[in-house]
């Protein structure tokens, strides 16, 4: 009787973009320890195809080979939407999942619930209810559309929870349960690469890391800060700036390797004590943070991870959908104000600066609570079917 009533179809975890990997691997391993879970199908959409942007991560992750890859690829935000739509549509009506699992705001999560929630599967969208209020970044979009066909809404933080309320969305589907980011940063810091290494294997010269004043790291990629030639600009002056106080790492996204070539600002990249380097594996940007004195960045994931590491972080925009950072973490908002950002610079060399504490739940069973709950949901709901 107990395993007529078990969920049948496999539960689809899906990822697409480099910000997915870290957040699905605890998930994965943590849904194949609860034996009376379905099993785990994960489909890569292929968003993100280079080795450096998604085979390494893997690697680091300990995230299985992907069971589905989509090979999406680049294109428009519209192009890519509907080719992963286009796609998942024929797996999902082979496997009939008893759940598909998305994780953050990338096209894939928001293109992947819709062809779920149109065929009536139950969704669950891990990191939901974050809200930047900024409708110009394309995540903001993908968050408020995955949240409102969501049947589980897994958040991080407790503000999440009043975003959802404000949009509607019932209390009922709602579950605080911690940051499964944060999961993954805890298993792995042990085994982080030490920066000196990194830049070794990278070409770069390794003593960059090694002086006094220790080093920072960037990492940049929103739209509004390097697709532009002025706000490409921009970035460089306030990098170049800082990078007169500390020496800096900068792992490149390509979008921005391209973007400098195109714009012609290599040469102004050339003066400064920028290392730059390839976009890197897990380890190697665990090593790189957990060692940094700052970190400069656009990134939300980032601004999670130096909020646990208890590193400053100097973020890169006007707005964040991770308040929790700020009020409680190590995070402050520079946007590309250059005397702002020499000024917390400033500070951070002399006095450490901001130290913040470790929000609620950020504690590593983030995914172990999940799964739990998730168990219980898909052995309920098959109860009220049979
Ligand atoms: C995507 C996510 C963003 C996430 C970021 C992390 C959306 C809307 N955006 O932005 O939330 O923070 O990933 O990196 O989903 N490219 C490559 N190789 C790759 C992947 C991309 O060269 O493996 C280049 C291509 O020129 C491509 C461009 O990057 O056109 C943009 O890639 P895309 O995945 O669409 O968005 P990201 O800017 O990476």
């Amino acid at each position: 009787m107990g395993e007529m009533l078990r969920p049948l179809g496999p539960l689809v975890c899906v990822v697409g973009a480099r910000p997915n990997f870290m957040k699905m691997a605890p998930l994965v391993r943590a849904f194949a320890a609860h034996r009376r879970l379905p099993g785990v199908v994960l489909v890569h959409t292929g968003q993100h195809y280079d080795l450096a942007m998604s085979e390494r991560l893997f690697t680091g992750l300990e995230l299985p080979a992907p069971d589905v890859n989509l090979e999406v690829g680049s294109g428009t935000h519209a192009v890519q939407t509907a080719e992963v739509m286009r796609r998942f549509e024929p797996v999902v009506d082979e496997l009939k999942p008893s759940c598909v699992v998305v994780v953050g705001d990338v096209n894939s999560t928001l293109a992947c619930s819709l062809v779920a929630s149109k065929k009536r599967m139950p969704i669950a969208h891990v990191e939901a209810g974050l809200r930047s209020f900024d409708r110009d970044m394309p995540e903001e979009i993908n968050r408020l559309l995955t949240d409102q066909v969501a049947d589980l809404l897994y958040t991080t933080e407790r503000a999440a929870a009043v975003n959802l309320a404000r949009e509607g969305i019932e209390a009922e589907r709602v579950h605080f349960v911690g940051n499964v980011m944060i999961d993954s940063l805890r298993q792995h810091l042990p085994r982080a690469i030490a920066p000196a290494n990194t830049l070794a294997i990278a070409g770069a010269d390794p003593t960059l890391v090694g002086g006094e004043q220790g080093f920072g790291v960037v990492t940049l990629h929103r739209p509004s800060n390097v697709d532009s030639p002025d706000a490409l600009a921009e970035s460089l002056e306030l990098l170049y700036e800082i990078a007169q106080r500390l020496p800096l790492v900068w792992p490149m996204h390509p979008r921005v390797r391209a973007n400098v070539d195109r714009f012609g600002y290599g040469p102004m990249l050339g003066r400064a004590a920028i290392a730059l380097l390839e976009p890197q594996g897990y380890l190697e940007m665990l090593g790189l943070l957990a060692n940094a004195r700052v970190a400069l960045t656009d990134s939300g994931g980032i601004q999670e991870e130096t909020t646990a590491l208890g590193v400053p972080c100097l973020t890169m925009r006007q707005n964040t959908e991770r308040p929790i950072t700020i009020e409680q973490g190590t995070n402050t908002l520079v946007g590309r104000d250059r005397a702002r950002a020499a000024d917390c610079v400033d500070e951070i060399l002399r006095s450490g600066g901001k130290r913040g504490r470790l929000p609620e739940l950020w504690d590593g069973s983030a995914a172990e609570r999940i799964a739990s709950h998730l168990e219980c949901w898909l052995a309920a709901k098959a109860g009220a079917r049979a």
